[in-house]
């Protein structure tokens, strides 16, 4: 019930300009690098001593042309940062297709397709690769989509599946080709029974499932979960079918663990946003751990 309110904030206009108008929240920065392409780089190279890193330029939804222009601008110009400070080889770029005009009423996924083809090209100039994030369920057929075309000319480009969405073992099943990269999450947005399992235990035994499918499969699975136990389910896997894959996980989310299994010698991906457009992101965090949220409404009200 919280988590579902929390996510219906997040998308509201109103609840979004009053806290977006507060400084930089002491919460927020916990989950978010900061607002520039600099503080995101200074993070990316502490953390890339002992992990590999996936930067997000926070943006989403976006209602008019020149933002996607302008979101796929600022992952060129990131990718540009990332090649001159030589960190390429750690860190990647996760995108969303929300962020570059996919919910545009006119020719969305045509422009979304042409930016993030231009972001490829920007990552293929530094040699560092893509993942595309996967948005609410109503996106799914045409995020994969994109991603299928994108791979035409990058087979490298990275595709997201949620594992509380009923058709994801198939979809699995699908992409778990040579040289495909895929990420397999439990998934952010609160999705109707008809399509989503809506259970804990429901959603951990497809994420077992899903995981038994890449990890059969021949490409790169990259588990991303903070869950203790579908960590090791990954790791014993991985160890018994003898096969690569990265563990991931959320900037600020259990730290120490992420160190602890950098130091097994885990490969292990911490995905890190950066930028102003911090609120969508941050409300789907405040609803994974309503625990947070009593922090955040404190630090809030003392702003008054
Ligand atoms: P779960 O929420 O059950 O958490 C397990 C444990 O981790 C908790 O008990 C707690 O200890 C800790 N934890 C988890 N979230 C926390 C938080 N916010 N604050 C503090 N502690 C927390 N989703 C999506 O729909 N599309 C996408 O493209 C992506 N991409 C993505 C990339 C990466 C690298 C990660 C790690 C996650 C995503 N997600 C995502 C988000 C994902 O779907 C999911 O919402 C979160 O990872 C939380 O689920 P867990 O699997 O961690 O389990």
């Amino acid at each position: 019930m919280l988590r579902s309110t929390l996510l219906a904030a997040a998308r509201s206009p109103q609840v979004r300009a009053v806290v977006e108008s507060g400084p930089f929240d002491p919460l927020v920065s916990r989950f978010v690098a900061g607002a520039t392409a600099a503080d995101a780089l200074a993070t990316a190279r502490v953390l890339t001593l002992d992990r590999l890193v996936t930067l997000d330029h926070l943006g989403e939804d976006i209602a008019e042309r020149a933002q996607a222009d302008a979101n796929v601008a600022a992952y060129e110009h990131v990718l540009g940062l990332l090649g001159d400070a030589g960190l390429a080889d750690r860190v990647e770029v996760s995108v969303k297709l929300s962020a570059f005009g996919q919910s545009l009423e006119t020719d969305g996924d045509k422009i979304a397709l042409e930016g993030a083809r231009r972001v490829c090209a920007a990552a293929a100039a530094v040699g560092t690769t893509v993942t595309v994030d996967m948005e609410d369920h109503t996106t799914t057929d045409r995020t994969l989509e994109t991603v299928r075309e994108l791979r035409v000319d990058h087979p490298w480009v990275g595709a997201v599946v949620q594992a509380h969405l009923r058709r994801t073992e198939a979809d699995c099943r699908d992409l778990a080709g040579p040289g495909s990269r895929v990420r397999l999450c439990k998934g952010a947005y609160d999705e109707p029974a008809s399509v989503a399992y809506r259970e804990r235990a429901e959603v951990e035994a497809s994420f077992a499932r899903c995981l038994g499918v890449l990890t059969a499969g021949e490409g790169l699975p990259m588990v991303a979960t903070h869950d203790p136990r579908l960590i090791d389910l990954a790791r014993r896997l991985g160890r018994e079918r003898a096969v690569a894959y990265e563990l991931q996980m959320l900037h600020g989310v259990r730290p120490a663990a992420q160190k602890a299994l950098a130091a097994e010698g885990e490969t292990v991906r911490v995905y890190l946003p950066y930028g102003t457009e911090w609120f969508g992101y941050f409300m789907r965090r405040l609803g994974e751990r309503p625990a947070n949220l009593a922090f955040f409404l404190r630090s809030l009200m003392s702003r008054g």
